[in-house]
């Protein structure tokens, strides 16, 4: 079958390492990376890393307001889909990336194809939750990581073309930390060490923070570093480019020094940090179900969250973005092991896609 996929924000290009090798054994892929994402280190660093196959269309719809970035996602993604005329567009997630996928193809009537759908946080004024349900909505194929994902499509009638095939991330997580754990190990702990001395396990946190609601104003990063700066051991922090004026602003005023700021990094790092910090500490929705992937404890600096599966014994738990609460949570609280369980499959998601996608009729 010829797909078009669209890519654009980070979390997407990470999702298609793990699925576009696999796809493309039995598809015809030609994949559009919309521009969402275009510094370096937030797109190119994991096209090469991961052996990511060359975008056919680079759409470059760059920044702005949501309506105007969406806006401009949806024309070059029409014009696209009208010279490939696939028979299905595929797209990941939840970002205006993943909605202007999905309304372009079914406006032009082509069957949508949604991965890691049926995903609610409950939280209508978050972006994601609007393109989630909007794009689940506008979908023909449905692949959920969870059986909650899929009983949430039930509960809003969403029955049709609906399966559940495990998580995409875990098969990226599954894949990519065990080319760390074969050959590389060394090699990351001697870069840890150029951060900072005694790099061993467990001997820093890892942060990452970049959503709306904490981004909004310069009090509410002052309140998060102001708790990692009085931390037992240093944070690593690298910095989404959203997030980097304000707490470029605050450290000015501040000068924190148990918080070691990097730009962002690429997965393999990213990896290695998470699966040997002591929690982590974030505001992400993939960097929650990897650590939870990794055992590591994480600490959501959110009201609510998606991956609800993560709450069970307290292997992520949910903060304000409030100095106190934050120290407590980290410095106090430990997971139940027992409670532990594996919600994410079995590494082998891409396949059942790749393999679906083969057997059912899309109209
Ligand atoms: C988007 C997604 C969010 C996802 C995140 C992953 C939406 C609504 N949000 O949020 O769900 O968690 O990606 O990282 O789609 N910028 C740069 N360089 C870049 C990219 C962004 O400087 O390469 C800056 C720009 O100032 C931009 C801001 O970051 O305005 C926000 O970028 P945008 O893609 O609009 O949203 P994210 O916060 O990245
Ligand atoms: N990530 C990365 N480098 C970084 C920060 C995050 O590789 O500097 C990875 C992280 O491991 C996860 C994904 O990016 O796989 C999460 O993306 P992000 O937090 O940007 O988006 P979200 O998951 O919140 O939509």
């Amino acid at each position: 079958m010829k797909l078009v996929t669209i890519v654009g924000a980070r979390p997407q290009f990470i999702k298609a390492a793990a699925v576009s090798r696999v796809l493309r054994e039995r598809h015809t892929e030609i994949l559009v990376h919309t521009g969402q994402h275009y510094d370096p280190d937030m797109s190119d660093i994991f096209f090469e890393e991961m052996h990511i196959p060359r975008p056919d269309y680079n759409l470059g719809a760059g920044s702005g307001s949501h309506a105007r970035q969406t806006a401009a996602m949806l024309t070059g993604i029409e014009e696209v889909l009208e010279k490939e005329k696939p028979a299905a567009l595929l797209c990941y997630g939840d970002t205006n990336s993943t909605l202007a996928g999905a309304l372009a193809a079914s406006k032009l009537c082509i069957p949508v194809i949604h991965v890691e759908a049926g995903l609610r946080s409950f939280d209508m004024r978050m972006p994601e939750e609007q393109n989630r349900a909007l794009t689940d909505r506008l979908s023909s194929l449905l692949f959920c990581p969870t059986d909650t994902a899929v009983e949430n499509l039930r509960k809003e009638g969403i029955i049709r073309g609906v399966y559940q095939v495990g998580d995409v991330m875990c098969d990226a997580v599954r894949y990519y930390a065990q080319l760390i754990d074969a050959h590389e190990r060394a090699y990351y702990f001697s870069r840890a060490r150029k951060l900072f001395p005694a790099p061993d396990p467990e001997a820093w946190y890892l942060a990452t923070i970049h959503r709306a609601e904490n981004t909004q104003n310069a009090e509410t990063i002052r309140r998060i570093l102001d708790a990692f700066e009085e931390l037992d051991l240093p944070v690593i922090f690298p910095v989404h480019p959203r997030t980097r004026c304000l707490v470029e602003s605050v450290y000015a005023e501040r000068g924190y020094r148990n918080i070691v700021f990097l730009h962002p990094v690429g997965y393999l790092d990213m990896l290695f940090y998470l699966k040997y910090a002591k929690k982590a500490i974030t505001d992400s929705g993939g960097l929650q179900k990897e650590a939870y992937l990794l055992h590591t404890p994480c600490i959501t600096v959110r009201g609510s969250t998606e991956w609800t599966e993560t709450l069970t014994g307290a292997h992520n738990l949910l903060c304000r973005p409030e100095k106190e609460e934050l120290l407590e949570k980290v410095l106090h609280t430990a997971p139940d092991p027992a409670a532990y369980r594996n919600h994410y499959g079995d590494g082998r998601a891409a396949e059942k896609i790749s393999e679906l996608i083969e057997k059912e009729e899309l109209h």
